[in-house]
């Protein structure tokens, strides 16, 4: 009998989950059945983060109450914060964040609580503790006094607030939700996928999430975003777009931003992403940045549409965070800031019904041999 083996597990099914639908061929995306555009326009970062943990929209009471226990659990303990400050210099940021979450479990002394209760309880605090430990890493690499979090603003607000020490206006804090809203849960993705296969061990959560991080780094993950900022300062300007292109395409290269393996078609995170990377871009009177990225999208659409290559999330996303004052390095563990919510509230859904993940491999080594002793080889 010949096995089949799915590689890189595509379209292999392991579980059911309630969060997150899409149809990759006509470019949808849902939360609990609702359209990832109703979410952005609508809804909030605070909100998608309960209704990913709870299964439902909350009433307005039960958003109050959350949301006040995210601004209660801002605060991280100071011992994490001097040993952020003693990161070596130019460390990245990932790893940093790797290392930081991975601390915050050796301080938490609920940290082997795995029952369900238990992992709600870390996870709410993750969620809330993310933004100080990313904002303190950004600013501890810069020399800058890290900035106390303040329970008075969103949670949005209050990161960009940490990040650059002054309040952010009421619209740059809503277009930072809407980006984080974006990027909250995407189904099985390789970091979800991650964090799910440490926490079917009955490993505690934060094992799980720094796992998560370590798979959400790289660069056909996470990491993409930052590097659609280095093809575009690599490009330089508009008139090298198309030259660019076709040289990378004929060497067989991958052009960062686009593609995906689930959507083969427009990634419905990258149509909202365009709407406001243009609305930045004219603000700053026509950005260099996204006429280079409509260019390269026309010319990837035509080219490659009809391999089902199109924009994906990371594509315009840089642009964003870019008008935000984010530098690129950061642009990853924000998206880890975002998806921080689908990793806590899948690996909660999946440990619910838990099955230990140990897939298998086609074996093809040598077989019938023996030891051979050093001296004899
Ligand atoms: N540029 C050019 N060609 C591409 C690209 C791309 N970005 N992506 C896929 N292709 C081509 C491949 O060369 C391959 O062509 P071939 O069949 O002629 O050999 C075909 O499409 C299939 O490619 P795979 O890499 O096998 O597809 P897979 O499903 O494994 O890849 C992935 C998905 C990793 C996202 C890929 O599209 C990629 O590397 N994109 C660039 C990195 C990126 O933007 N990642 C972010 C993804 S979204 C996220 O994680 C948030």
């Amino acid at each position: 009998m010949t096995a089949t083996i799915a590689k890189g597990l595509e379209g292999v099914l392991f579980t059911e989950s309630k969060l997150t639908f899409i149809n990759g061929t006509e470019g949808i995306l849902t939360h609990l059945g609702i359209p990832i555009q109703e979410w952005a326009e609508k809804s909030t970062f605070e909100e998608l983060s309960f209704a990913l943990l709870h299964g439902k929209l909350p009433t307005s009471e039960e958003l109050a109450k959350f949301d006040a226990e995210l601004r209660a659990n801002r605060e991280v303990p100071a011992e994490l914060l001097r040993a952020i400050a003693s990161y070596p210099k130019g460390a990245h940021p990932m790893q940093a964040l790797r290392t930081a979450v991975s601390h915050l479990g050796l301080l938490d002394s609920q940290a082997e609580d795995t029952s369900a209760e238990g992992r709600y309880a870390i996870g709410v605090r993750m969620i809330a503790q993310f933004s100080t430990i990313i904002a303190a890493i950004a600013r501890a690499q810069d020399g800058q006094d890290v900035v106390a979090p303040r329970a008075d603003l969103t949670h949005a607000g209050n990161f960009l607030y940490m990040l650059k020490g002054h309040e952010p206006t009421p619209e740059e804090a809503r277009l930072f939700d809407i980006a984080l809203i974006l990027h909250a849960d995407h189904g099985m993705n390789a970091s979800t996928f991650t964090a799910i296969a440490t926490a079917s061990t009955l490993s505690d959560m934060y094992s799980s999430i720094t796992s998560a991080i370590g798979a959400l780094k790289g660069p056909l993950h996470g990491g993409a975003n930052e590097a659609v900022m280095d093809m575009l300062d690599e490009i330089g300007t508009v008139e090298n777009a198309v030259s660019y292109i076709t040289h990378k395409l004929d060497n067989k290269e991958k052009i960062m931003g686009v593609g995906h393996r689930v959507y083969k078609y427009f990634d419905p995170r990258s149509r909202v992403l365009r709407e406001y990377a243009a609305f930045v871009s004219e603000k700053q009177g026509k950005s260099h940045y996204y006429q280079i990225l409509e260019t390269i999208e026309k010319e990837i659409v035509e080219r490659l549409g009809g391999k089902g290559i199109y924009p994906n999330v990371d594509f315009y996303s840089g642009v964003v965070y870019s008008d935000l004052g984010i530098k690129k390095s950061y642009f990853t563990p924000i998206f880890g800031l975002a998806r921080i919510s689908g990793w806590v509230a899948s690996v909660i859904e999946y440990t619910d019904n838990n099955r230990l993940l140990r897939p298998d491999a086609v074996y093809t080594g040598a077989k019938d041999q023996h030891y051979v002793e050093i001296a004899q080889r």
